[in-house]
């Protein structure tokens, strides 16, 4: 592929201590040009192509879609439907971003080339309106960088760590009820090309005020063989070094 993010990974390394202190991290300025991975005209381009897939908030909660079927058996969203929502500025999430085009593969690929996981985009965003709501204070599974990409949003991150004993859904269960016992340690205002690195099981929550984007993308554990380096705790992958 001929282009490359501009991402300079050593700023990651240098801040967090993933092996021995993992944390929360919020780097200012880490994606160069975010405008190349998510502007308004390409969730317009998203919209009229039918390889990604769309779930929208309303109340805190995924709202069910109508959708129809193609001449070959696809399933294919309601266009109108996923419009008028956006216009309404309800927050929309845009699932398998990653396809999306040359730039979010090659920042999807730099991930998975930096560390042991597999990657998807998911595109956060809301045009802005008191309608404009996401989750409550929640838990995912597994570690996320968060790239915002358009507009200013709140963040709240808490130090927390809740047991893996207990499955996801369970966690943010009692989460909903005890919000009071949680302790927030990073409260930040993320601007376009900043980085939020939560690590896997971190309770956070954001607040959209304003027209939004952001790539929230979700790592997946792979198992393999590759050596990390001990001096730089990079990964060496055969062939690339
Ligand atoms: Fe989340």
């Amino acid at each position: 592929m001929d282009i490359n993010t501009g991402i300079d990974w050593n700023k990651l390394y240098n801040k967090a201590d993933l092996f021995f202190n993992d944390r929360p991290v919020h780097i200012e300025n880490f994606l160069p040009n975010p405008e190349n991975f998510a502007s308004w005209a390409k969730v317009e381009n998203a919209l009229n192509e039918n390889q990604v897939w769309w779930n929208i908030i309303q109340n805190q909660q995924y709202i069910s879609i109508p959708e129809h079927t193609t001449i070959w058996g696809e399933r294919q969203q309601d266009k109108h439907f996923l419009k008028t929502s956006i216009d309404a500025g309800l927050t929309f999430v845009i699932d398998r971003y990653s396809i999306h085009d040359k730039f979010t593969k090659q920042l999807c690929l730099e991930i998975e080339q930096n560390f042991n996981v597999t990657t998807d985009i998911h595109l956060y965003g809301g045009m802005g309106s008191n309608l404009t709501t996401s989750f409550i204070p929640h838990i995912d599974e597994n570690p996320i960088l968060v790239f915002h990409a358009y507009g200013e949003c709140e963040w709240v991150v808490y130090e927390n760590h809740i047991s893996h004993l207990y499955s996801r859904d369970v966690v943010n269960d009692v989460i909903k009820n005890n919000i009071d016992k949680l302790n927030p340690i990073l409260k930040v205002n993320l601007k376009p090309g900043d980085l939020l690195y939560l690590p896997e099981r971190t309770c956070h929550v954001a607040y959209p005020k304003e027209p939004r984007l952001s790539l929230n993308i979700g790592c997946f554990p792979q198992t393999n063989q590759y050596k990390v380096d001990k001096q730089t705790y990079k990964i060496n992958k055969p062939g690339e070094h």
